[in-house]
């Protein structure tokens, strides 16, 4: 008997077909979210499941869900999944990482230049017919050559996005809860530095660090205050990073100058005075987002969700505990 699979959002074509070969699928390909009820009714009686970040797995919901032996997450970002209680049960789960990375950092420079040159405000005024001619003052932003750009997080992506800041002549300074390898901080001339020295020093502060309970918050009103009033605040790694009614606070009092926002405290649902700042450039959480590059996900999430069931180690499996428990 082919173990049996819920596919929790709408995947690629091929995706489904890997899958089939392998597994009995139900798949969700209406790609309407899934209520936590319909979630739970769903992955009742099933071996495995693959989810996006938009999914929560929790205690209860193992519980009730006692056949699951695997959580695959089409996504690097995994604070959906309590992997405690998962491992407590047994449940592997993984992660989709290396595939996403070159995509999320040319976003997060998109997001930069967008926001440093008013990119969005700019269309919106020409889409609103406001533009009337071509003056010396006209939408005056921050240069991005020769700005310093402070990282939060030197994983993979922090490192790619890093690669093209230099290409863009901006010097690198960096954050993270380990020191980089000196040939990666020489391979983009980074240097690392206190959390309070990037805050005060940093053009542009960049946030792509994973989000768990030491990083709630880690941007708050406290921080912003470090900032210098010309500073730009690009978040392209989780919502609850940043204290999002503190910044906007921060945007409105021009205590910081601009932030570039892929990313938000309670997804799908965000603060709604975020669209009455023309200070912000926000998007719907896509960084990730070209197609060959979300193929690549599904597809590596639908190979760790198989590598499980037929009883391997899945190549990207976070919980060790969760095989030796389930297997
Ligand atoms: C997207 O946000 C991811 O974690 O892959």
């Amino acid at each position: 008997m082919k173990p049996k699979v819920l596919v929790a959002r709408e995947v690629f074509d091929d995706t489904l077909a890997y899958l089939n070969q392998h597994c009995q699928v139900t798949s969700n390909q209406v790609d309407q979210r899934y209520s936590p009820q319909e979630l739970a009714a769903n992955l009742r009686g099933m071996d495995g499941a693959v989810m996006t970040t938009a999914e929560r797995i929790d205690a209860q919901l193992l519980d009730g869900c006692p056949t699951v032996k695997v959580i695959s997450n089409a996504a690097v970002g995994y604070n959906n999944v309590d992997v405690h209680a998962c491992t407590q049960r047994g449940v592997m789960v993984t992660n989709t990482p290396g595939v996403l990375t070159e995509s999320v950092a040319d976003y997060a420079m998109g997001l930069i230049v967008a926001t440093c040159r008013r990119i969005t405000e700019a269309e919106h005024y020409l889409r609103n017919g406001e533009w009337k001619g071509t003056f010396l003052k006209q939408m005056l932003g921050m240069d991005v050559h020769g700005a310093t750009l402070g990282i939060f997080g030197f994983g993979r992506i922090g490192l790619a996005i890093a690669q093209r800041a230099r290409g863009f002549d901006m010097k690198v300074i960096y954050n993270n809860r380990h020191r980089a390898a000196l040939d990666d901080e020489r391979s983009v001339s980074a240097t690392y530095v206190s959390k309070d020295d990037l805050l005060r020093q940093a053009d542009v502060v960049l946030l792509i660090m994973p989000y768990n309970q030491e990083t709630h918050h880690f941007i708050g009103e406290a921080q912003l205050a470090m900032m210098k009033p010309s500073a730009v605040l690009i978040n392209v790694a989780r919502g609850g990073i940043v204290d999002d009614a503190a910044l906007i606070r921060a945007l409105k009092r021009k205590q910081i100058w601009a932030a570039g926002l892929d990313v938000y405290e309670n997804e799908p649902q965000f603060l709604p005075e975020f669209l009455t700042l023309k200070n912000v450039v926000l998007s719907p959480h896509i960084a990730s987002s070209s197609e060959p590059t979300r193929k690549a996900m599904a597809m590596t999430a639908a190979r760790n969700c198989v590598a499980a069931l037929l009883g391997d180690t899945p190549p990207n499996l976070i919980n060790p505990d969760g095989k030796k428990r389930s297997t």
